[in-house]
């Protein structure tokens, strides 16, 4: 059952994650001092209490939201899913909900249920979608994990049984209102598992999930066993694994909207990781952070747009793509650097990755003069026969492959074009897999 639920999300590799709701309007500023955060953790950063934070809702009034346009981006994008907060560490809902007041179509002048128009635009576009789900903190309930600005420490919660009954009351009951009312939801991104690990906390949220929608994954946050594990904010792994896994990273440096923050990711840097990542067997879920006008931020659209034109003509190399039967590519420990814990410091290297698939090698070249030594790329040391060599994005142009006296085979790749952002071979060989 588990392997057939990962199926889509393995051949998937690459979704958007949106973080969206009132932080946006203070946009990582409050009362005209910039807050020294990720800018959806404002209310704890500044800290603002619940009194204050909460009349954002007033004020949220996203008139240019357009549910179609963001799931366009994400098909312009080459991506197959999307995840957006439908309630963060805030506690507040981008969904009508019976079980809190404190949302989108009760407490604001907007009074549109997001999560609906943004399920019935995905299912227009051919997208799968999913939720990201605070389970734990809520720093709007006197009971959620985390506000200990405006109530009490956490364990006093635990201790006293009231973040029991903040998740008997609302978590679960929103958990349930999602996995009713919006159709298909492909996952759930549960986060920040404080104190889910006790009592049966996060068997809970399992049962209802297997019960109300068997095939909606969980992902690696909930306190409890998910489907797959979630890596650390854009922590990418130093090798590749066998087993489903996510890294949820950023554009710039925040998850939410935060005025000034232009420290955007390159689109080659962007086509990098998701290369480097499916190349380990990963999936990329990819933010952006709209405004409080409902506006996905210019930049964000054209650099994923950009990584879209990349996969438009060499998407096979990622889509249901293998991981690597190889691992030197990805780096090795130095010799002599050493970090604080005595260990040797692991030097990665970048210059090219390799995805597969049955009877073929995908080589993404990145680094042309680093992956051609003198010229020529070698290939690593594989037994296979090699049957041809050719350029995805051009299947016509053939590469002659050559054996140096030693028995290395090498090829000699076209340099890049004017805009190229990577190169990706296809070698064809014999038998499905790779005989070292
Ligand atoms: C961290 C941040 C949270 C964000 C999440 C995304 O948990 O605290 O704000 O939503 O990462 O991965």
């Amino acid at each position: 059952m588990k392997t057939q639920r990962v199926e889509w999300f393995r051949e998937a590799k690459f979704g958007l994650f949106i973080h969206w709701g009132l932080y946006a309007i203070p946009a990582g500023y409050w009362k005209g001092a910039k807050v020294n955060s990720v800018s959806e953790w404002i209310m704890k950063r500044a800290p603002i209490p619940v009194a204050d934070y909460e009349k954002l809702a007033s004020q949220f009034d996203p008139v240019k939201f357009d549910a179609d346009a963001w799931a366009q981006l994400a098909v312009d994008a080459g991506m197959k899913y999307v995840v957006i907060t439908a309630k963060h560490h805030d506690g507040f809902a981008l969904f009508k909900s019976a079980a809190s007041p404190y949302n989108v179509v009760d407490a604001t002048p907007f009074k549109r249920d997001i999560i609906k128009e943004l399920a019935d635009a995905c299912a227009r576009h051919g997208l799968r979608f999913g939720v990201y789900y605070s389970q734990a903190q809520d720093w709007h309930e006197p009971g959620g994990m985390g506000n200990d600005w405006d109530f009490p420490p956490d364990d006093q919660k635990d201790a006293s049984g009231a973040f029991d009954t903040y998740l008997r009351t609302k978590a679960e009951p929103q958990i349930r209102e999602l996995l009713t009312h919006y159709g298909p939801l492909a996952l759930i991104w549960f986060d920040t598992p404080v104190r889910m690990d006790t009592d049966d906390r996060a068997r809970r949220f399992i049962d209802l999930v297997r019960t109300l929608q068997p095939n909606c994954l969980i992902n690696g946050r909930l306190g409890g066993v998910g489907d797959y594990r979630s890596t650390g904010d854009n922590q990418i792994p130093s090798e590749a694994s066998d087993t489903p896994w996510e890294v949820p990273a950023t554009l710039n440096s925040t998850w939410g909207y935060k005025r000034g923050d232009h420290n955007w990711k390159s689109p080659g840097e962007l086509v990098f990781k998701l290369v480097d990542i499916a190349s380990k067997g990963g999936n990329y879920l990819l933010n952006v952070g709209p405004t409080a006008e409902g506006i996905i931020p210019v930049p964000s659209q054209e650099n994923l747009r950009a990584v879209g034109e990349w996969l438009k003509l060499q998407g096979e190399a990622v889509y249901g793509a293998g991981r690597s039967p190889f691992g030197e590519e990805y780096g090795e420990p130095a010799q002599k650097l050493r970090n604080f814990q005595n260990k040797p410091v692991f030097l990665p290297y970048r210059a090219w990755r390799c995805t597969t698939k049955p009877g073929k090698l995908y080589f993404t070249i990145f680094e042309l003069e680093r992956a051609k030594g003198m010229g020529n790329f070698a290939f690593p040391e594989f037994k296979n026969p090699i049957k041809s060599v050719y350029l995805l994005s051009e299947p016509d142009r053939k590469f002659e492959v050559k054996t140096t006296p030693d028995g290395r085979r090498y090829f000699n790749p076209r340099t890049f074009g004017a805009n190229s952002i990577a190169d990706t071979y296809v070698v064809e060989i014999e038998g499905d897999s790779v005989v070292r």
